[in-house]
């Protein structure tokens, strides 16, 4: 069901009757990625419905765009499969040498160079097969993808659409938006020639209640129609991705499922996303990169130095990003959907992923952003090697201790200790600060990561003040084994000056309850907390 293109079939319907009549023309059917291009073009010989028309067709494709004269071939076979007997035995016949040279596989029509070699009197030639065809009914000539048409093809395209006259023949190009190719000159003598451009609109809200209806087969609530208005923007295909993905999963058109329809990445769509992006040009997909790495939140100027772009540069391969339908709006580097997002990152390797996000974080580094936006981009990196790198992880692990989010700051620490620039007392102050971040909601990872950093330490303050940070719920609840703190460490510990470790033991008595320090626990080293009234109590 082809929903709201009545004025494009319109439009082809009258280049076909004038075409009828002797007035031959191109149409271009222009449009972002996904819009029904292809649809549409598929839709169009139902004109030729009850006339005498007759419709050759072809599809480039990326993977043959080294198929000499693919495009070409694949409109006159299909001249042929239309009617064999008279095609023969009548006009081809006589353009038999003709078809011969140009569609034999012996004959080399590139150069080394890759030049076209094909004559002129060839080119000629095969117009006036399609003039001959023509006398009889007119002709209705489609080919979608012209971005894809291999060179030759492409040539003789550029040379039919100029000289139409005397022919009886529409000629409907698909044409997907945004694409540059070093073949452009021929391309845009081809675009430059149309008579009609067609540029198919997105699906509006009632099309997508349309488009839901007949996938569900009931009508859909009007919550979940508007959030696949919306994030599919009237894109039909990735309309129909998301509907498909929904009714594979089980799921039923209402209001409830308004947040998987946000959330859903079609894993087709994100195939076919990503193939689209890998034949675009390098500046194209090193800002798609820019923006997967750095977010759609991202300042342009940071964006553009990523993607190596500059200011000039940066817009105007910000508005290829969008005519090939991949950003929500023209001048604002944000995809239009999740699954785009997946699809720039599919395509690429991990290395180069690695390399971006490292590139990133060094700039958000250099430009004084906040440490957990550097951050962010480090937990991305293996290894990064940058010599700032552990202290600004440890700063944002700091921030978000402060705003509470001790995981996030475990996550940034344990990331920090990767970093193998650090060794000794470094690294143990590091597993301190995992420990204190951990102690709430893993005090076994805070043990023993305390247990790691203790014999790091060189003094024994330092090793006593790490051990209480051990959580007393450790202390006091752990299982019934002895605790770093009465026996396994402590032993480390050697003998410290006397005033220090009562300090000590006084605070750590006091973490642990005690409330007033035990005389007992003050008088032993290493400690025994066995010898603390409550702790011991409890143990027993
Ligand atoms: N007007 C429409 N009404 C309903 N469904 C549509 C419409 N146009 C396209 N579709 C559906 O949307 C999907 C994508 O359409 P199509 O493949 O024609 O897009 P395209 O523009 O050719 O995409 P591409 O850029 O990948 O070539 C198809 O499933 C098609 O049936
Ligand atoms: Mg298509």
């Amino acid at each position: 069901m082809l929903l709201e293109r009545e004025a494009e079939l319109a439009q082809v319907a009258e280049a076909l009757r004038a075409a009828a009549a002797g007035d031959s023309s191109l149409v271009l059917l222009t449009g972002p990625m996904g819009i029904g291009r292809t649809a549409l073009l598929q839709q169009l010989p139902m004109l030729a419905d009850g006339e005498e028309i007759r419709v050759l067709r072809a599809n480039a494709a990326p993977v043959e765009q080294d198929f000499t004269l693919g495009v070409v071939r694949q409109l006159f076979d299909s001249l042929l499969t239309g009617a064999p007997g008279e095609l023969h035995e009548s006009r081809l016949g006589e353009e038999g040498d003709l078809y011969r040279t140009v569609f034999s596989d012996d004959v080399p029509l590139l150069d080394d160079g890759g030049t076209l070699t094909m004559p002129e009197e060839a080119l000629y030639g095969l117009r006036s097969a399609l003039a001959a065809v023509s006398a009889d009914s007119p002709l209705l000539i489609l080919v979608d993808d012209l971005q894809w048409v291999d060179a030759p093809s492409l040539r003789w395209l550029a040379f039919l659409v100029k000289r139409l006259h005397g022919l009886r023949a529409v000629v409907v190009c698909g044409l997907r938006d945004g694409y540059r190719r070093p073949g452009d000159p021929l391309l845009r003598e081809v675009v430059d020639a149309a008579r009609r451009v067609l540029r198919p609109a997105p699906l509006s809200l009632g099309a997508t209640k349309e488009v839901i209806h007949e996938q569900f087969g009931v009508p859909g609530d009007e919550e979940f129609a508007r959030a696949c208005h919306e994030t599919s923007a009237g894109n039909p295909l990735f309309l129909k991705s998301v509907l498909a993905d929904l009714a594979v999963g089980g799921l039923r058109p209402t209001a409830g499922q308004v947040e998987a329809v946000r959330s859903l990445r079609p894993a087709l769509l994100r195939e076919r996303l990503a193939g689209s992006l890998r034949v675009q040009p390098r500046p194209a997909r090193d800002l798609a990169a820019a923006i997967a790495v750095l977010g759609g939140q991202a300042e342009p100027d940071l964006l553009a130095r990523l993607a190596g772009l500059d200011p000039i540069g940066f817009l105007a391969t910000l508005r290829d990003l969008h005519e090939v339908g991949l950003l929500a709006a023209e001048q604002e580097p944000r995809f239009l959907h999740r699954v785009v997002q997946d699809a720039v990152e599919s395509s690429m390797t991990v290395a180069e992923r690695e390399r971006l996000h490292d590139a990133a974080a060094a700039l958000l580094y250099h430009n004084g952003r906040p440490a957990e936006l550097v951050a962010a981009q480090l937990m991305a990196v293996t290894n990064s090697g940058h010599p700032w790198a552990v202290e600004v992880l440890r700063a944002a692990a700091d921030t978000a201790l402060r705003r509470g989010a001790p995981r996030t700051a475990a996550r940034y620490l344990r990331r920090a200790l990767l970093d193998g620039s650090l060794a000794g007392e470094g690294r143990a102050r590091l597993l301190i600060d995992l420990a204190t971040a951990e102690r709430g909601f893993d005090p076994a990872a805070s043990e023993r990561h305390i247990s790691q950093a203790i014999p790091l330490l060189t003094t024994p303050r330092l090793r006593a003040a790490a051990a209480l940070r051990i959580s007393p719920t450790i202390v006091g609840l752990g299982p019934r084994r002895p605790s770093i703190c009465c026996t396994r460490s402590p032993r480390t510990w050697g003998p410290p000056p006397r005033w220090r470790a009562r300090r000590a033991m006084w605070r750590c008595g006091s973490r642990r309850g005690c409330g007033t320090p035990g005389t007992r626990i003050r008088r032993s080293w290493p400690p025994r907390w066995s010898a603390c009234p409550r702790w011991g109590r409890s143990r027993r």
